[in-house]
């Protein structure tokens, strides 16, 4: 995280330009501004699902108030922010952590990374923060090597250790050090410890703090630099459900707002939920990239349901070789191979009345087991053996 980038002698050998650090330099595509409206309204919200029927426009609203976003103005012949990793290798001793990763993370969405314990996400994490080096292949980090930044705090926040904090040290403290090293000062670090929902323990020692507050120190120093680049290694563990909805949202406007957002999680049901694209790797190697959508759509095959008062006569006029249809209920049929538009043709055609016709997909947590069953190192026994 931003904690071992700031205090590494990465950042500390580089001679972090102050000036640069603010947003003011364009650097960063997340600037604080009272009025620059891009908190969706209601409406937008409400489109975009981030709004249910108790107000989570209000718990938003909470959250962003203290840190609106703008989107960065690109300069011309700029590179834009994003990730390019090339034929990124890793190896420990014996043991591949990484083999031959490929893949560009880009700016204006999220990014999920996927793979099972041990497939090498954090490894690879840490290659992209230049915390550990690859042993062939690179990592460019907007257009270069992430050690040649001039204002490393801007470029890419990081999490990823969320518990390399002194824990002696105060929140506050621990964010005023860290910011000291970018020039970054008291007004912002007092901004980042509110928007992460600190303000009222921002003075006590770290070593005190619950797994998802320690996991809120260090969301907020990855957000100190104003990044346009963020990556976060399961930025969601530990998180009660309001942080887990809050930096689900917090994620979500990065990347609306131009930022390149790179996370890791192993909780399918909210990555579905955030993440627009995916990388998918296994025992260090790409599975898959494209965007959440298509991986489950590649991976499972989905069954269309269709519900109709004839349903046993409509079975009959669906039935093939190569089609599988499955009763749900007496009027209800789950058919795989065949497609609603054919469906919907030939109950036309035959006079079948049909209630509904809707193509039902896996979710991303079976598509994932799914696609990484021969990957997975780390397998349970059953809980027949206990
Ligand atoms: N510093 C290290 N020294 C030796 N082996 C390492 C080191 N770091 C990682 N590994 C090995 O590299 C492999 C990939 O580990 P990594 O932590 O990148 O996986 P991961 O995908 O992040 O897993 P998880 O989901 O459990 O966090 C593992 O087999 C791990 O034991
Ligand atoms: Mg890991």
């Amino acid at each position: 995280m931003s904690v071992l980038a700031a205090e590494s002698p990465v950042n500390l050998t580089l001679g972090i330009d102050a000036r640069r650090a603010h947003p003011t330099e364009g650097w960063s595509c997340i600037v604080p501004s009272a009025t620059s409206g891009v908190l969706p309204t209601p409406q937008v919200a409400h489109r975009r699902g981030q709004v249910g029927p108790r107000g989570r426009f209000a718990a938003l609203t909470a959250a962003f108030t203290l840190h609106s976003f703008r989107k960065k103005a690109t300069r011309e012949g700029e590179q834009p922010d994003m990730i390019e990793v090339e034929n990124l290798s890793k190896r420990y001793g014996d043991k591949v952590a990484v083999d031959g990763l490929t893949f560009t993370v880009s700016p204006g969405v999220v990014t999920g990374f996927l793979g099972p314990n041990g497939a090498g996400k954090s490894t690879t994490l840490r290659m992209i923060a230049a915390l550990d080096v690859p042993t062939s292949g690179r990592v460019r980090v907007n257009g270069r090597d992430y050690r040649s930044s001039p204002a490393p705090m801007a470029e890419l926040g990081l999490l990823l250790e969320a518990k390399a904090v002194h824990p002696g040290r105060s929140a506050r403290d621990h964010l005023l050090a860290i910011g000291q090293t970018a020039g970054i000062g008291k007004a912002r670090v007092d901004q980042v410890i509110e928007l992460v929902g600190l303000g009222d323990v921002a003075r006590k020692r770290v070593g005190g703090f619950s797994l998802g507050m320690g996991q809120r120190v260090g969301i907020a120093v990855a957000l100190l630099g104003r990044p346009g680049t963020v990556v976060m290694d399961e930025p969601v563990n530990g998180l009660d459900p309001e942080g887990v909805r809050w930096i689900r949202a917090l994620l979500r406007a990065l990347a609306d707002e131009g930022c390149t957002v790179f996370y890791s999680s192993h909780l399918m049901s909210e990555m579905a939920q955030t993440a627009t694209n995916l990388i998918v790797i296994g025992r260090g190697r790409l599975i898959a990239d494209s965007t959440v959508e298509q991986f489950i759509a590649k991976t499972t095959a989905a069954s269309v349901v269709v519900r109709s008062p004839e349903a046993p006569r409509l079975r009959g006029l669906l039935g093939r070789p190569g089609v599988r249809i499955v009763s749900d209920g007496p009027d209800l049929l789950r058919v795989d191979g065949v497609t609603p538009e054919e469906i919907g043709t030939i109950a036309s055609l035959a006079g079948v009345p049909v209630f509904d016709l809707r193509v039902e997909r896996a979710s991303l947590e079976e598509a994932f087991m799914q696609a990484t069953q021969d990957s997975v190192e780390y397998k349970a026994a059953g809980s027949e053996s206990l």
